[in-house]
């Protein structure tokens, strides 16, 4: 008996180990991820237009002849990670076999010229600046600095980023690319073309280089749209939309007038107490009959934490710990308050798209 239960302890041990190591080294998969994206290894499979084969695919990157085995343990990670197949099939009868590595609905995304491509929102997570912050949460936690940004950077992200012109470019093209993934599902919405309807004017504040905005210019030509975002965004941005504008400003001291105030992914890059002071000042921006705020942000299940889903949630939200000053993502609870104390009446909650929802909030 003792040596079944020494037994289990030990397998318990012994699982309790790789447990820890794949979170010890789980940044390796990312890295990888980074090499490949870095290396155009997707671009490569892509263009050969058929599984290829690693001294073919070695050949292409034009990588050094020492590497080629070392770019087979790149490919055998990122193989376990769904982001390529291998397949073996056998040639000259059975004698010998070949392995050929193809790219999976996980990596097409990441094409360069995939038209909802997520490769410039890789290249802001992936960019060290962004990393750098995480190095700091546990000082963070004990000292007065505002945010292990700050840490990092000595100033804020928003700071950071009116300085250093480079960062500001990555920032703003990986968001852009995140509204672009979501402004085809948004503008096709059924719920959201009928909350258009009869709507003359909206503004997305935090907009950005304006992608989300475009989308729905072009969606919905009658709406003027206006893009307002801080000057190191918007300064010199011209549409080619006919119906929509680049307006300079700060949310926290004014909004830019319409019937409909767009947010999004703005509100989870602040405090309760600020979020509270951006919809006031958006609700004076829209006419108390008929406006609306669209806040496009996700919605935390207090009771899931364990599903794939909720994974994203939960790194997303450490993700805005690390950059933002009280940036966090909200359970319906925590939005609730939020609506309440900055003088709203009622809400909406639409799930559109994996973890993302539109919450519709009315005066
Ligand atoms: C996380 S990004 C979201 C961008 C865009 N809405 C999207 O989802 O792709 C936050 C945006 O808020 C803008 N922002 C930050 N502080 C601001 C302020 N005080 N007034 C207006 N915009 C601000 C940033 O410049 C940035 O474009």
């Amino acid at each position: 008996m003792g040596s079944i239960a020494n037994e289990h302890a030990s397998q318990e041990l012994v699982d309790a180990k790789t447990h820890l190591t794949n979170h010890f080294l789980s940044h390796q998969k990312g890295m990888a991820l980074k090499c490949a994206l870095e290396l155009g290894i997707l671009e490569v499979i892509h263009n050969h237009g058929k599984p290829i084969t690693l001294s073919k695919l070695s050949n292409s990157l034009s990588i050094h002849p020492n590497k080629t085995s070392s770019l087979s343990r790149i490919m055998n990670l990122l193989v376990h990670c769904n982001f390529f197949t291998k397949q073996t099939s056998s040639i000259n009868g059975e004698e010998e076999e070949i392995e050929a590595y193809d790219l999976t609905p996980n990596s097409h995304i990441l094409l360069k010229d995939h038209p909802l491509s997520l490769a410039p929102l890789s290249r802001f997570v992936f960019n060290p600046d962004s990393i750098k912050p995480g190095f700091y949460l546990s000082s963070w936690f004990k000292n007065e600095d505002e945010s292990p940004f700050h840490s990092a950077h000595e100033k804020s992200f928003w700071e950071y980023g009116a300085q250093v012109h480079e960062y500001n470019e990555v920032f703003n093209e990986g968001m852009g690319s995140d509204s672009r993934f979501l402004a085809n599902t948004l503008v096709n919405n059924r719920e959201f073309k009928e909350l258009m309807e009869g709507i003359e004017s909206l503004v997305d504040v935090g907009g950005g280089d304006g992608t989300l905005a475009s989308a729905i210019a072009r969606a919905f030509p009658k709406v003027s749209c206006t893009v307002f975002d801080l000057p190191q965004v918007v300064k010199g941005l011209k549409s080619v939309e006919k119906n929509l504008k680049f307006v300079e400003g700060d949310m926290f001291e004014g909004v830019h007038p319409a019937q409909i105030v767009l947010l999004k992914n703005i509100l989870h890059d602040w405090s309760d107490d600020l979020c509270v002071k951006i919809l006031e000042k958006c609700k004076e921006a829209i006419p108390s009959k008929g406006g609306k705020i669209i806040i496009i942000d996700m919605v935390l299940d207090p009771n899931n934490y364990t599903s794939n889903e909720s994974l994203n949630k939960l790194l997303l939200d450490m993700q805005m710990m690390n950059l933002m000053i009280g940036g966090k993502e909200r359970t319906e609870q925590e939005w609730n308050n939020i609506f309440i104390n900055a003088g709203f009446s009622h809400y909406n909650i639409l799930p559109i798209q994996g973890p993302q929802s539109v919450i519709m909030v009315y005066p």
